[in-house]
């Protein structure tokens, strides 16, 4: 039997298998299969379950005050989005591009007409939950899942404060967090008047077959600007390294050859790090372009010893006040790699 077909029978022998244990699950009965796994406990089960739903099923209750949110945004989130939430480099802005008018339209009139360059996240966001799911889930990027409730609400009521949704002495809670969805600048902005979600509704597309005089091969549309090429550095390095797909190479190309490989684990270990989620081959992110940096050691002569220690302690003062976080599990020999292929302009 050829491997694909053996693959395929298997998939059909694991199906009752499979179809068995949802059937133990949904009695509630414990699963007695021996060899697959035991049944998740209900701590596992809590720690995963952690979804809150437009209609607000499964948030927590708690609270949290606007004073208490600024606090930790400013503690915890600023220096990647910005004191106000108005920051482009990490992510496009949180806030702007709403007015008073949408809130009370639920509808963001830049987004229909289409008069912002970008949208922020406040222009686009519909339903508070997921707001409040996002961070709970995912924010801080670099520390994510370490916000407590009464934080999430806090921090929540603060961003909707930078909305102007929000007075500054308001206090967001389970309790009043369905009055607030009523406020949303965006809340009526979401359509379902296509075939996406609904099997009656029509496909968001308007195309039809072309059949004559068709053109001989199709003209991208949509297409990244020359200006804006380099302004995350290379993002061919930082997000497409799974299967086949490769992000197009876009900053400025490099020129040297790198033949004796020296430099070949430095994409696992900044990807490891995260280090250019903070820092630009060449442009100030939250920490300094790494041309930049070489720029300044050019003529030091212990700066590779002095940058390799500063990448594993971490540090601030020399940039600006922000802290650049100690890099756990690098050891002395990758930060003396790193440190060096910064000093030759980061070669490929
Ligand atoms: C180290 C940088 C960093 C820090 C610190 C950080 N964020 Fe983010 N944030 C990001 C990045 C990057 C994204 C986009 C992530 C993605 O799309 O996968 C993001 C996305 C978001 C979004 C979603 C925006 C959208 O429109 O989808 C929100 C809301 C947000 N962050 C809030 C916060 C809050 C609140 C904090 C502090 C508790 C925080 N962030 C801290 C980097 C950061
Ligand atoms: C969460 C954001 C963040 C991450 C992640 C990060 N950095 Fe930094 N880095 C900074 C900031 C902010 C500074 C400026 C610190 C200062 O002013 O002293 C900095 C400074 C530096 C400097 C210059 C130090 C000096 O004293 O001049 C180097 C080199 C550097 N980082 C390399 C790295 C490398 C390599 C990594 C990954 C292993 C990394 N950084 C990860 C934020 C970050």
């Amino acid at each position: 039997m050829s491997r694909s077909r053996a693959a395929r029978w298997s998939t059909l022998l694991a199906l009752p298998a499979l179809l068995a244990c949802a059937y133990v699950a949904a009695q509630g009965k414990p699963a007695t299969w021996s060899g697959i796994g035991r049944a998740a406990t209900q701590d596992e089960l809590r720690a995963w379950d952690i979804d809150v739903r437009p209609d607000f099923k499964g948030l927590p209750a708690g609270s949290g005050s606007v004073a208490r949110g600024q606090d930790i945004w400013e503690a915890k989130c600023a220096s990647c989005h910005g004191v106000f939430g108005e920051s482009n480099e990490v992510f496009p802005p949180v806030i702007g591009g709403t007015t008073k008018k949408d809130m009370q339209s639920g509808r963001v009139e830049a987004l229909a007409k289409g008069t912002e360059s970008q949208r922020s996240t406040m222009m686009k966001l519909s339903t508070l939950s997921t707001l409040w799911d996002y961070i709970h889930r995912a924010m801080p990027w670099n520390n994510p899942r370490t916000l407590s409730a009464d934080e999430v609400y806090a921090v929540t009521a603060y961003i909707l404060n930078l909305a102007d949704v929000l007075p500054a002495d308001f206090t967001l809670s389970d309790a009043n967090i369905r009055s607030v969805q009523a406020m949303l600048p965006n809340r009526n902005g979401k359509s379902t008047a296509h075939g996406l979600w609904l099997p009656t509704g029509r496909p968001d597309v308007r195309n039809t077959a072309c059949m004559r005089n068709c053109a001989d091969s199709p003209r991208v549309a949509s297409s990244l600007p020359d200006h804006a090429r380099g302004s995350h550095g290379n993002l061919h390095e930082q997000t497409r390294n799974l299967g086949a797909a490769r992000g197009q190479k876009t900053g400025p190309q490099r020129s040297e050859d790198n033949p004796a490989g020296e430099f070949a684990a430095v994409k696992s270990l900044t990807a490891r790090s995260a280090c250019l989620g903070c820092h630009g081959l060449d442009r100030k992110l939250v920490g300094p372009g790494f041309s930049q940096v070489a720029e300044k050691y050019r003529s030091s002569e212990r700066a590779e010893t002095y940058l390799a220690q500063k990448i594993r302690d971490g540090g601030a003062g020399v940039w600006g006040d922000i802290p650049m976080p100690a890099s756990a599990g690098l050891n002395e020999a990758d930060a003396l790699l790193l440190a060096r292929w910064i000093l030759k302009g980061t070669p490929e």
